[in-house]
């Protein structure tokens, strides 16, 4: 159930700042969908798309890996933090992580009960020193052991974490024996921001799992889960089986990704996306009674507005949530967000301004 506003006429069809699973899906996801909609082909993953996605992830991170596509984040997500840890391990992760607080216990549900252990850090994001305190704080055996950490690429509150922190998080796990685990279901955000090959941000620098978004960058469904170390790939077929997230139709799935990789449509979207997020942080930044709140490098803009500001927005027809992370208005930019929604937003938010 949404928490957001109700959509009024006036926001049927409209482009909205809510989510970047309010838009549909782009050209190139489609015209492959399409396109492997012709005649048989092997179900369950054993077809040419699946493989060729595959090929084409791999090309992309330039090393060897295991390929699994599922539907969603949280399956994604559950699934490969299942196969990585014990039912009497924990998974340390920031307090605002999708893991921990929008997964419906889905984590811990598919791993048996592996506890999450939440950690608070600025801008979502965890400091590699509260990582230690948390795995070091006990050691005796009536303590969940820690045994990965779960970062958020670009985290819940629109930042992201650099090359360097990520190593500095990975120094800490090496150290402790510790797994990691990347919920990348904005990662081609992140690699846009960044400006890096997604090697650097990966394997490179100690992620043993990627949960690879393709919803938010523009298919329909399905999230690839991308194993670095293929000793945590063993049978993750079955779990994928029992989860009920192995596709029969899986091409349907794959295919998008083919559309997406091959001639760099994630990247151009993700690109866009952080481009027009950055257009509204500068139509709104400095505006009186206006607060932006955590630095902007992805597709979100986190900002205070006036009580009378969101009610009037909303009854405007525009449609964003007010509870995320640590609260705050999100505002998410997506592939085919324009200039001229910000346009049109900004225009409605600075006339409700000067409003007493
Ligand atoms: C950071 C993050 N991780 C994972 C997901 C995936 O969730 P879903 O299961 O809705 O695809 C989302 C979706 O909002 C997200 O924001």
């Amino acid at each position: 159930m949404s928490r957001v506003l109700k959509p009024t006429k006036l926001s049927q069809g409209k482009r909205q700042f809510a989510s970047d699973n309010y838009a549909g899906v782009c050209p190139e996801a489609w015209a492959s969908i399409a396109k492997a909609n012709a005649g048989h082909v092997r179900s369950y993953g054993d077809d040419e798309w699946t493989a060729k996605a595959s090929d084409l992830i791999r090309e992309l991170f330039e090393t060897r890996c295991e390929i699994f596509f599922v539907f969603n984040g949280t399956a994604a997500n559950s699934l490969a933090l299942a196969s990585m840890c014990q039912s009497y391990h924990s998974i340390l992760c920031h307090d605002t992580a999708h893991v921990e607080s929008d997964e419906c216990g889905a984590p811990e549900f598919f791993s048996n009960g592996t506890k999450v252990l939440t950690i608070a850090g600025e801008n979502g994001k965890m400091d590699p020193a509260d990582v230690e305190r948390v795995v070091t704080k006990r050691d005796d055996i009536h303590y969940p052991k820690p045994r990965v950490v779960s970062l958020t690429q670009a985290t819940e509150l629109g930042t992201v974490y650099g090359v360097a922190e990520i190593k500095a998080i990975w120094s800490v796990a090496k150290k402790h024996g510790l797994s990691m685990h990347m919920d990348g279901a904005r990662f081609a955000n992140a690699v846009a921001s960044l400006n890096v090959a997604p090697k650097e941000i990966t394997w490179q620098a100690g992620i043993d799992v990627l949960c690879f978004g393709g919803t938010k960058n523009g298919t329909a469904v399905g999230d690839a889960v991308v194993f670095f170390n293929p000793k945590l790939a063993e049978e993750f077929d079955y779990r994928c089986k029992q989860a009920g997230q192995l596709a029969s139709k899986m091409r349907f799935l794959s295919a998008p990704w083919v559309g997406m990789l091959q001639d760099g449509a994630w990247l151009r979207h993700a690109r866009h996306a952080n481009a027009v997020a950055e257009y509204l942080e500068q139509g709104i930044r400095g505006l009186p009674e206006i607060k932006i709140l955590f630095p902007r490098q992805a597709n979100a803009v986190f900002a205070e507005l006036p009580r009378k500001v969101i009610d009037g927005l909303w009854e405007r027809g525009w449609m964003f949530y007010n509870f995320i992370g640590k609260g705050g208005c999100r505002l998410m930019c997506a592939w085919d967000t324009a200039d001229s929604d910000v346009d049109d937003f900004v225009a409605d938010l600075k006339s409700l301004l000067k409003r007493k």
